[in-house]
């Protein structure tokens, strides 16, 4: 590795630290980090979310349910019937755009965090929800 990637690769992770390290425990683990650095501002590090504004992670349908449910909002933004239109005034990105390893640490941490405990989400269930959504 050349200097110039240490030194970017370190400066990744002292970005990650930042995120993830106001006055909390830093983010210990890749699925934590991921959390950080997507998930956090909005979702909030208990994943508590922000009343009216983002939901939270813990106690609500889609983040420990379907896991093609979670996939295909997460990625796409496609709505699932346990995740009614209204209450929230934020809007979320879509994150289609991270790799399959990188959506499946994300969300299995998301399902065995804050409370939540479900089932990972493997590489492959990603990889196949992308190509469900190209044959659309
Ligand atoms: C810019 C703010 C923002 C970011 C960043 C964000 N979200 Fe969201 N998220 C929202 C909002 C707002 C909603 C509710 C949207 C709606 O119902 O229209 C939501 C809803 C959700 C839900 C559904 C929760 C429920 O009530 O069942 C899940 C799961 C979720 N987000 C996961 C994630 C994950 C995982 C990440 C990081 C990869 C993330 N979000 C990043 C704003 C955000």
């Amino acid at each position: 590795m050349s200097v110039g990637r240490l030194a970017a690769a370190a400066s990744g992770i002292a970005l990650a630290l930042t995120l993830g390290g106001c006055g909390g425990r830093a983010p210990d683990s890749p699925g934590a980090r991921l959390y950080a650095m997507n998930c956090l501002a909005c979702h909030q590090r208990d994943g508590a979310g922000v009343p009216g504004v983002q939901p939270p992670l813990a106690g609500t349908p889609v983040p420990t349910g379907d896991p093609g449910e979670l996939l295909r909002w997460v990625m796409y933004g496609e709505r699932p019937a346990s995740l009614p239109r209204g209450p929230y005034s934020g809007v979320m990105p879509q994150f289609a755009y991270l790799s399959d390893a990188d959506l499946a640490t994300l969300l299995s941490y998301v399902r065995t965090s804050f409370g939540n405990q479900a089932p990972p989400v493997t590489a492959a269930m990603v990889a196949a929800a992308r190509v469900a959504h190209r044959g659309r």
